[in-house]
């Protein structure tokens, strides 16, 4: 099938590099210049495994083709995914600027039936008004209102693309994304689920079609149901994460450890282990914007979620709570050496968008420590977002010299570091683990003092 996918980020390119290997011909949009330079060389903007060897292979076998005009991928295409940014705006609010953009772009060049589909997680009832954008565009530039000459000559000269000269029918669909960074390409390769938002047959088909290979269960729905699976399982997720840092808070204080709760816990089935990692808490490009927007879209239709804001509460205050421990711990935290390692939101990314480490590293810079750093990958990026510090080759720099390490992130290059080695270069052996990742019995033989989270000792 001809696919087009308008938004060349996480979403956008992962999808579009796996839609190629299933056999369709995709073409990649980005307004981006740059970027669409470097991936028509094969270049992946953003670290994510396995991507690059696909890529250059699809871009070989001429599956995959990148461009910067909507207008040459609408043409080529019957169905168009829109998978641009929807940042967030001052109130939490989902910013759609970009996705009615491309909506009105796609109207103003689909001469032929097209199926849109969002990808973009949006507030409910955006796949609505998507319709209603391209509805409203193609009307104008079909109509023959013979008052406005100039507008007039400009649409007819878009009605000669038409085949028939009449408006060429569309559908909208909603079809939400659930993949994670650093493990984007099996979690797209093999859902636990896909979910249709469909209001027609035709648009049903056509998405079965091109996820035919894929066997996961399919959920069909209407549009607004499917948007809102996305909003409810994201916010799930993340209460998850904020019930078990609030549950590592009563440990810490009565001498339990978490990590054992949380297995315990685990092991029923209705409520399952995943996502009860207690840590400095979630970051990354998703969680902490979908929260909000979810918080904003109930607000606005007149619902106080109040059990969200309170898992967003509790996020914030997990950073707050791991600096008061490292500062007590360090006792004078003015002029000491602090070895951060691990700066990406979470392994196996160089993302660094709302990642744990930018507050922590400012929080305690602004107590006067001298801060040395180190990511196995998000180095580069950290250097941009992050105030002016030392950033190490490795992790054993990274330690020399240092009152004490903080992990900030689970890399597992980190778990089989030499500790011994460590614990010689250091000053002092103090060791601070924001993710509970670490062998605690292991490293207190080797006479680290050692400091979780929720471990049942503050
Ligand atoms: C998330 C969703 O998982 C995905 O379905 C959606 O499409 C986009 O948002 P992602 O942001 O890539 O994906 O990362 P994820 O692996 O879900 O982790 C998010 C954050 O939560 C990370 O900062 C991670 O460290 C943190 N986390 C996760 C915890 O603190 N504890 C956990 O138990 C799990």
């Amino acid at each position: 099938m001809n696919i087009s996918i308008i938004g060349s980020g996480y979403v956008g390119l992962v999808t579009g590099v796996c839609l190629a290997h299933l056999g369709h011909r995709v073409i990649c949009v980005d307004n981006d210049t740059q970027k669409i330079k470097e991936l028509k060389q094969g270049q992946s903007p953003i670290f994510e495994p396995g991507l690059e060897p696909l890529l250059k292979r699809y871009l070989k076998e001429k599956k995959l083709l990148f461009t910067t005009s909507i207008e040459e991928a609408t043409r080529q295409s019957l169905v168009i995914f829109i998978a641009v940014g929807t940042p967030s705006k001052e109130n939490g609010e989902a910013d759609l600027t970009y996705v009615e953009n491309v909506a009105r772009q796609i109207a103003l060049h689909m001469d032929s039936y097209k199926l849109i589909v969002e990808k973009s997680t949006v507030p409910t009832a955006t796949g609505q008004r998507i319709e209603r954008t391209i509805r409203m565009t193609l009307s104008q530039r079909f109509s023959e209102d013979p008052s406005s000459r100039g507008r007039a000559r400009w649409r007819n000269s878009s009605k000669k693309n038409s085949s028939k000269g009449e408006v060429p029918p569309f559908d909208v669909a909603s079809n939400p994304e659930f993949l994670r960074e650093g493990s984007a390409i099996s979690d797209l390769m093999e859902p636990d689920r896909i979910v249709l938002g469909v209001e027609s047959k035709k648009a049903e088909e056509l998405l079965r079609e091109i996820y035919k290979p894929w066997k996961a269960p399919v959920v069909v729905t209407n549009m607004n149901s499917a948007e809102m699976i996305k909003h409810a399982s994201n916010s799930f997720l993340a209460t998850k994460i904020s019930f078990i840092n609030a549950v590592a808070q009563i440990c810490d204080r009565v001498g339990a450890d978490v990590l054992k709760v949380a297995e315990g816990m685990g092991f029923d089935k209705r409520i399952g282990r995943g996502f009860l990692d207690a840590g400095v808490g979630y970051g990354g490009s998703c969680f902490p914007k979908d929260v909000d927007a979810f918080i904003r879209l109930a607000e606005k239709n007149g619902y106080d979620f109040a059990l969200l804001k309170e898992v967003r509460t509790i996020n914030e205050s997990q950073k707050s709570s791991f600096v008061r421990l490292i500062e007590d711990k360090l006792w004078i935290v003015k002029n000491k050496q602090i070895g951060i390692l691990g700066l990406a939101f979470k392994p196996n990314t160089d993302d660094m968008r709302l990642a744990p480490s930018l507050d922590i590293v400012v929080a305690l810079k602004k107590e006067g420590a001298i801060i040395k750093a180190y990511d196995p990958q998000a180095n580069g990026k950290a250097k941009d977002v992050l105030p002016p510090i030392q950033f190490c080759k490795d992790a054993y720099t990274a330690a020399a010299g240092c009152d004490c390490l903080v992990f900030l992130t689970e890399w597992e290059e980190f778990k089989s570091l030499d500790f011994a080695k460590i614990r010689r270069r250091m000053h002092q052996p103090l060791i601070f683990d924001g993710r509970n990742f670490l062998d605690q019995d292991r490293l207190e033989r080797l006479g680290f003092e050692y400091f979780g989270i929720g471990r049942g000792k503050v």
